[in-house]
């Protein structure tokens, strides 16, 4: 490989919406009275799997663009569905939605691709049973019924640290009956509660450690700008630090504090990132510019993971140009995403020849070794994130590579190739 003959990323783009803030808005959109707009909606397959959701559920839901205007039926005007959910490859709407149904007079049926079927329920299943639901399921995955209860509010502390388990707990309590109190082992992503607090701020009260909802009040629509999705910059923030020459602006970028681990890690190993044009919605948001860099090595433990968990395949590659030894311990939830991260980035890292090593609950990896294309063909393992990580590792190698399934890109960042390629121009 030749470092010295790879294009340099140079330019300013704007890149798509926040993918758990959009399937947010549809959620709180259809629960409340009156019309919720949201501008620049992420329309990639996992958001309009949500939006098709919502429409199985009776929801009139119109598109423009990435204007999305949803007219709410309340917590109590959603339809029985007549066909089966389908939930694509998307564990969020999956969580979340089971949470909203656990709640509901009517029994839904979801179902999902093959890699979400293979994704564990039972997380969901546990509390949302706990509080009155019932499921059937097939060995706790999808396909899964959820039987709507009569719900009775509870105090649960969540066994993992997941937005996901949250978002559903928090969507159920707002239908049973008397409060309920959240209490997270560690702060993961708040997206579910600051909308909350934006549709209906009597529904929700927050101190450091506990979250809790008080059902039976009023949902209003609202008008939702959804930021830029951080995790989707991140392919940026770490082509622009590791390609050399390179210089990226990703414009409108959401830097929710939940959500800036990987920001975190970058000023640690050196990386030069700047922030600039700083706005304050629902969700605050600024324009960030990233510039190569020499990069330190790192070390990440499981109090941070919660901050960068869908970048973990990205701090990998980071490490496999730092200037030493990094290591990422404390993410074993990695091997329950879209794939099994740590098993897919260790063995399509091998294939570029990057000295990498697989621990039960992290990664080793030594960035002082120069890489040697084993492998030319590189395998998504259908994982967006994957696909997408391996796509700028190749910007570093000096001959073609293949990506199979690299269309999994379409679940979160669909116009991808198309920001690509406008940086190498
Ligand atoms: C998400 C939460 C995270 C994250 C996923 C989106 C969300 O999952 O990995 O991509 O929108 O709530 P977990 O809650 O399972 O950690």
């Amino acid at each position: 490989m030749v470092d010295s003959h790879s294009t340099p990323l140079r330019g300013t783009i704007t890149i798509p919406g926040d993918k758990s803030i959009s399937h947010r808005s549809i959620i709180f959109g259809a629960i409340s009275s009156g019309t919720t707009t949201v501008s620049h909606f992420l329309k990639s397959a996992d958001c309009l799997s949500t939006m098709q959701v919502f429409r199985d559920l009776g929801v009139n839901i119109q598109e423009d663009d990435d204007q999305v205007q949803i007219k709410g039926l309340g917590l109590t005007g959603l339809q029985e569905p007549t066909v089966d959910l389908d939930m694509g490859n998307s564990g969020t709407s999956t969580r979340l939605i089971s949470g909203l149904l656990a709640g509901q007079p009517f029994a839904s049926r979801m179902v999902g691709d093959a890699s979400l079927s293979k994704r564990p329920m039972g997380r969901v299943i546990d509390p949302l049973t706990e509080m009155g639901a019932t499921f059937d399921s097939d060995d706790r995955h999808l396909p899964m019924t959820v039987h709507g209860g009569h719900l009775q509010g509870m105090r649960y502390r969540l066994p993992v640290a997941s937005a996901q388990v949250k978002s559903a707990v928090i969507l159920a309590a707002l239908q049973a009956e008397g409060p309920t109190v959240i209490e997270e082992p560690s702060p993961s992503r708040d997206h579910t509660e600051r909308m909350l607090q934006t549709f209906s701020p009597q529904s929700i009260s927050r101190t450091a450690h506990e979250i809790t909802i008080t059902p039976g009040q009023p949902f209003a629509g609202q008008a939702i700008i959804v930021p830029g999705d951080i995790s989707s910059a991140a392919f940026w923030l770490v082509a622009g630090a590791i390609v050399p020459g390179s210089e990226i602006t990703i414009k409108n970028v959401g830097i929710n504090p939940t959500r800036t681990g990987i920001l975190n890690v970058l000023d640690r190993m050196g990386a030069q990132v700047t922030q600039t044009n700083h706005q304050d919605q629902v969700e605050p948001s600024a324009d960030l510019t990233v510039t190569f860099s020499d990069l330190q090595p790192f070390e990440v433990g499981a109090e941070e993971i919660p901050g960068l968990v869908d970048e973990v395949p990205l701090l990998a590659l980071l490490a496999a140009r730092a200037n030493g030894i990094s290591k990422i311990t404390g993410a074993e939830e990695l091997r329950f995403k879209e794939s099994d991260r740590l098993q897919v980035v260790t063995q399509e890292f091998k294939k570029l020849g990057i000295q990498i090593e697989e621990l039960p609950d992290g990664l080793v990896i030594d960035g002082r070794q120069p890489w040697h294309l084993e492998d030319a063909n590189l395998d998504s393992h259908d994982d967006h994130r994957i696909a997408m990580t391996l796509k700028i590792a190749s910007l570093l190698v000096d001959k073609p590579v293949n990506i199979k399934n690299f269309e999994a890109v379409n679940i979160s960042y669909p116009t991808f190739m198309t920001d690509l390629e406008h940086l190498r121009k």
